[in-house]
C-alpha cells in the first residue's frame, strides 16, 4: 500500500505544467471503437484511469500504442472482435467504462457493459444512458449485474431530451448517434468542456454534429468515421487544483497550459474572493492570499461551480476570516473528505447537502485516509498548509487523476514523497 507524506508549510514557486484531461480523453478514447481506421491522440495523461480504459478497449478489439515511446500519445484502432463484453473486473474500477456502450451499439448492434456499481461518491445510477439508447432502437436487458443490449436493426436517429444533464450520457449518445441512420436532434445536453473536445475529435473524424443554442444538438448520422489526430484539451480540474494550491500557499506561482475560458467560473469566485492571481494567455501566477469575507457556492453543471473542485475549494475557504458554504447539487455524497478535513483541524459542518465551512485558524498534520479522487487532493492541499507530517493513505484515487503530482509539487518546493 502506498502513502504520500507531507511536511508543510514550504510556498510554492516556480511553474507547474497542466497535462491532459483526463474527463476528455476517455470518452475520446473510447470513440475509437467508432472508425477501423487509427485514432492518434496527442496530450493524454499518463493515468491509471486512462492505463484501465487502454485495458477496456483492448479487450473489445481495439490496438492501443504508445506512439514514438511518449506515454503522452496514444495510437488506438479498433479491428473489429467477437468480443462486445465490457467485463466486471475492469468496469468495477472505472464507471466511465461505461462509455463504450454507445459505440460499441453503433459498430456492432450489441453490447453487454458490466453496471458500474455505485462509487464513493453517490449511487451513479446509469438510466439516463439506457433511456436515451432505447430512443435510438435499442433494447435492453439486466442480467447477472450485466447490461446486455441489443439494436439488431441498427441505430435509428430520433428525438432525444435528457430530463437531467448528464456528462457521460451525453456523451454516450453523441457517439452512438454519430454512425446512427437518419437525423438526431438532442436537448438538455451536458455542456462541460470534455463533451465539447469529444464533438469537436467526433466532427474531425467526419460526424456532423451542430451545437445549437441551450443545450441542443443536431446529428446527422453518417454511414461510417475515419481517423484523425486530436490533441486532448488542458485539464481545467487539474488547473483549479493547482490554482488554489497558490492562493494557499504559493510565492510567484505560475500555472501553465491552461484554458482559461474553461476555469472562468471558478477565477470569477476567486476574484470576489481577493486571491492575488494574474491571468496571461494560458498561464495563471497566483500568490499566497488571505480570505476576509465568507461566500455562498453552489455546485452546478458547466458553466457552473464544477463539482470536481468542491473539496479544494473547502481547504482554501477554511482558511478564510468568514463563514462560507458549498452545496453540492450534483452528487448525493460527495463530503467524504469532511471528516478527514476536520481531523486536521478544519470546522466544518455538513447539513444535507450544504456544507457550512467556519473558520479554522491553521491546518494541523495527521495520519488522513483518501476516500475517492477529488477528496484526496483536498488532504494533500490541507497537508501543503499544514505544520508538521501529513501522511496520506489509500493514495491509488490520487493516481487516478493527477499526473506525477508528487514531482509537479516537489519542483516547487513542497517537501512531498511517495512511500511504497
Ligand atoms: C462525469 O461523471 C465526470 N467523470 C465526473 O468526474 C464529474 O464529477 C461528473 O461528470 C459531473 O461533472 C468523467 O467524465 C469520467 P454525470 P458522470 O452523468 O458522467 C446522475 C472526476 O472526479 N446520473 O454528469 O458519471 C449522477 O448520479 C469525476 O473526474 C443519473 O442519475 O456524471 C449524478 O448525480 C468524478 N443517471 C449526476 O447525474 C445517469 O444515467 C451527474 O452525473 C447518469 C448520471
Amino acid at each position: 500500500m502506498q502513502k504520500i507524506v507531507i511536511n508543510g508549510g514550504n510556498f510554492l514557486q516556480g511553474k507547474i505544467n497542466v497535462s491532459g484531461s483526463k474527463n476528455a480523453s476517455l470518452p475520446i478514447m473510447a470513440a475509437s471503437i467508432l472508425t477501423d481506421e487509427t485514432l492518434e491522440l496527442e496530450n493524454v495523461p499518463d493515468l491509471v484511469d486512462v492505463h484501465t480504459m487502454s485495458q477496456v478497449l483492448s479487450s473489445l478489439g481495439v490496438s492501443v500504442a504508445s506512439q514514438n515511446e511518449s506515454k503522452n500519445n496514444l495510437s488506438l484502432t479498433y479491428s473489429d472482435s467477437d468480443s462486445a463484453i465490457a467485463e466486471y473486473d475492469l468496469v468495477r474500477k472505472m464507471r466511465a467504462s461505461i462509455l463504450v456502450l454507445g459505440p460499441l451499439l453503433a459498430r456492432k448492434r450489441h453490447a453487454s457493459v458490466s453496471l458500474p456499481g455505485g462509487c464513493a461518491i453517490g449511487a451513479r445510477p446509469v438510466d439516463l444512458h439506457i433511456n436515451a439508447l432505447t430512443k435510438l432502437g435499442a433494447s435492453f436487458e439486466l442480467e447477472s449485474g450485466y447490461i446486455k443490449c441489443n439494436a439488431p436493426k441498427g441505430l435509428i436517429g430520433n428525438k432525444i431530451n435528457f430530463d437531467k444533464v448528464s456528462v457521460g450520457a451525453t456523451e454516450n449518445i453523441v457517439m452512438a448517434a454519430s454512425l446512427a441512420r437518419g437525423e438526431s436532434e438532442i436537448t438538455n445536453i451536458a455542456l462541460e468542456p470534455e463533451v465539447m473536445d469529444l464533438i469537436t475529435c467526433l466532427n474531425k473524424m467526419g460526424a456532423k454534429i451542430e451545437l445549437g443554442d441551450n443545450r441542443n444538438i443536431l446529428i446527422e448520422g453518417v454511414d461510417q468515421l475515419k481517423g484523425t489526430v486530436h490533441s486532448i484539451i488542458p485539464d481545467r480540474i487539474e488547473a483549479i487544483t493547482y490554482i488554489i494550491a497558490g492562493a494557499l500557499i504559493g510565492k510567484n506561482l505560475e500555472i501553465t497550459n491552461i484554458n482559461i475560458e474553461h476555469v472562468s467560473n471558478v477565477l470569477e469566485i476567486l476574484n470576489e474572493l481577493s486571491i492575488n492571481f494574474a491571468m496571461k494567455e494560458s498561464s495563471i501566477t497566483v500568490e499566497q492570499s488571505s480570505i476576509s469575507d465568507g461566500i455562498t457556492i453552489d455546485t452546478m453543471e458547466y458553466p457552473g461551480f464544477p463539482t470536481d473542485v468542491q473539496a479544494q475549494m473547502m481547504v482554501l475557504l477554511s482558511l478564510g476570516k468568514s463563514v462560507s458554504k458549498i452545496s453540492e447539487n450534483i452528487f448525493e455524497n460527495r463530503f467524504m473528505h469532511v471528516p478527514e478535513l476536520n481531523r486536521m483541524g478544519a470546522n466544518i459542518e455538513i447539513n444535507g447537502k450544504t456544507a457550512v465551512i467556519n473558520p479554522c485558524q491553521e491546518f494541523i498534520s495527521a495520519q488522513v485516509m483518501a476516500t475517492d479522487l477529488r477528496a484526496s487532493v483536498s488532504l494533500i492541499l490541507a497537508g501543503l498548509v499544514a505544520k508538521g507530517t501529513t501522511t496520506l493513505n489509500r493514495i491509488y484515487h490520487l493516481d487516478r487523476g493527477y499526473e506525477k503530482i508528487e514531482e509537479k509539487l516537489l519542483a516547487c518546493g513542497a517537501d512531498i514523497k511517495r512511500l511504497t
